[in-house]
């Protein structure tokens, strides 16, 4: 691990890297099985780590070959009256933690290396990014007018100099995450910001640098907060969706509780931050509150949506059968993604742009949109779903002989991924399907409810395939060379740089040699159901 607090050391080790200086990497913290291209993860941080901080890490870790912690206190998004000269600054501690957790690069800067003053935001003279009001003027905003624009100049100027292909922040900090994706989208900035859950003390405390802030009589207290959230939640489960009953729960619970001074309790559209009086899908429930001189902030994202399930793994373990079996029993949609990538390439030969004509290709599919309809005879409860483009019905077409001969050109086009899986993503917006994929777990629906990775032993895949094959009364492989081109397929999946082939953090893996397709649908039908 290396520790760089100057901008020319850190660009320079990342410019080496980036032009396939390998030999910058660790071997020992950075195993082989870590994507040899995964890109740079970026994992933004004010120090004082804690287990909410390491499991950013620890996600950047699973996706990225170089994961790079910055450290820095940013005066900008404190205010003169604010706890910024108490604010913990462990950094013999925080290094050796980044160092158990693999990272690669602390990039601990000082503010004058960034360019700041050092002193509280009212007194800085810079260039600022001003997220729009919207969004930062309720919640935290009110009472913290200057912290959101510091945030945002703080992190484009991170996302500038490190140019990271993914960045992660916390639901902990639900207002400061859906700024960041703002101000992402709004400034076109070339980087995935990845939401990672909220950590929590046994007791429901969310984990926060400045818990250390509490003394010992009040650290009990500070559940709390977390507590009324769980008490509206009950409500919500129970099918209450009116704000104010659910907002008047956590006041309720918290008049009980004199220590606890309450500065807001909201419910708002999670994306644009706007109060919203029932909630529709859904709804995020924030609270602030003092407790001593220590200010707490706690929330619960409240969501209507039915259960999503993801099913990822490599071919040859049965994952469509699997699919498509447990999307019946259980009455889902099946959102069938080899299906949707057949479907633009359909498109494209429609269109008679060349295979290869990349841009062209990524215009074209801006302009795509994809749709699932019932089977025709959906009475009998039979026959496969169908699918349109555009408004054409090409259910029958996509199976086409040059359709399949084309599918992987057109798929293995990182346009082409990043337009299918935001459709992808709109489709789970209502949940209530089953997605089956090599990232959808990991990459696609990340907050799925059930994320099953479904694999066999490569000798066992190529006993199925060879008897699938047989079965068809086609050519037949020797066994060992289908065993060979499984692992050689095994590997590239597992390694490439786009949504590498893996288990998803929170994921159960299944083993298929010694089970029936029944049993494993069988399986899967009763994990949807104790949900
Ligand atoms: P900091 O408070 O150090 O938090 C760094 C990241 O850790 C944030 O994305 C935050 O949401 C996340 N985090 C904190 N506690 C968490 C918990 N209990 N569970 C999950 N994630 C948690 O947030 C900041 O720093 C700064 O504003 C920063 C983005 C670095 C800009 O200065």
């Amino acid at each position: 691990m290396r520790l760089f607090k100057t901008i020319p050391a850190l660009t320079c080790y990342l410019e080496l890297y980036r032009s396939g200086n390998q030999d910058l990497i660790d071997p020992v913290t950075n195993p082989t099985s870590v994507p040899m291209d995964g890109g740079v993860g970026l994992v933004p941080t004010m120090g004082a780590l804690h287990q909410g901080h390491l499991s950013l890490i620890r996600q950047a870790r699973r996706d990225n070959r170089v994961v790079v912690v910055s450290i820095f206190v940013n005066p900008l998004q404190f205010s003169v009256n604010e706890d910024r000269d108490r604010y913990p600054h462990p950094m013999e501690g925080d290094r050796q933690l980044c160092q158990q957790a693999g990272v690669d690069i602390i990039f601990a800067p000082s503010p004058e290396e960034l360019g700041i003053q050092d002193a509280p935001s009212e007194l800085c003279d810079i260039t600022m990014v001003i997220p729009p009001q919207e969004l930062t003027r309720g919640l935290c905003g009110r009472s913290r007018p200057n912290h959101f624009p510091g945030v945002a100049t703080i992190v484009t100027k991170l996302f500038q100099i490190i140019q990271p292909d993914r960045a992660y922040f916390g639901r902990k900090d639900a207002q400061q995450l859906a700024i960041i994706q703002r101000l992402v989208m709004d400034l076109n900035l070339p980087v995935e910001v990845i939401p990672c859950p909220t950590i929590r003390e046994v007791d429901g405390l969310a984990l926060s640098s400045r818990n250390q802030y509490l003394s010992a009589t009040e650290r009990p207290m500070a559940s709390a907060l977390y507590q009324s959230l769980n008490a509206a939640e009950e409500l919500f489960k129970k099918g209450e969706r009116s704000t104010q009953v659910l907002v008047n729960q956590v006041k309720s619970q918290l008049e009980e509780k004199p220590f606890i001074q309450l500065e807001y309790v909201e419910l708002v559209d999670p994306d644009q931050l706007k109060p919203i009086k029932t909630i529709q899908n859904r709804g995020l429930l924030a609270i602030a509150a003092h407790l001593g001189s220590t200010r707490l902030i706690d929330n619960l994202l409240l969501q209507t949506r039915q259960p999503i399930i993801a099913i990822d793994g490599p071919a040859g373990a049965g994952k469509s059968t699997v699919t498509r079996r447990v999307a019946k029993a259980l009455n889902l949609l099946h959102l069938d993604t080899g299906a949707m990538y057949r479907a633009v390439t359909w498109w494209v030969m429609q269109s008679q742009v060349e295979m290869t004509d990349q841009p062209t290709i990524a215009e074209l599919i801006h302009h795509c949109e994809i749709e699932f309809h019932p089977p025709l005879n959906q009475l009998e409860g039979e026959g496969e779903m169908r699918i349109g483009i555009n408004g054409h019905d090409v259910t029958q077409a996509i199976r086409s002989r040059e359709v399949t001969a084309n599918v992987s050109t057109i798929a293995s086009q990182p346009a082409v991924r990043k337009a299918l899986v935001k459709q992808q993503q709109r489709f789970g917006e209502q949940g209530g399907l089953v997605a089956e994929g090599r990232d959808m777990g990991t990459h696609v629906f990340p907050d799925a409810e059930l994320k099953i990775f479904l694999t066999a032993s490569v000798a066992e895949r190529a006993r199925r395939r060879h008897a699938d094959l047989l079965s068809r009364g086609q050519p037949i492989q020797h066994l060992s060379e289908l065993e060979h081109s499984i692992a050689e397929r095994d590997r590239q999946d597992s390694t490439r740089r786009v949504s590498p082939l893996r288990l998803a953090a929170g994921g159960i893996e299944f083993i298929t040699d010694d089970y029936t397709i029944d049993q494993v649908v069988e399986k899967i039908v009763n994990l949807y159901r104790q949900l």
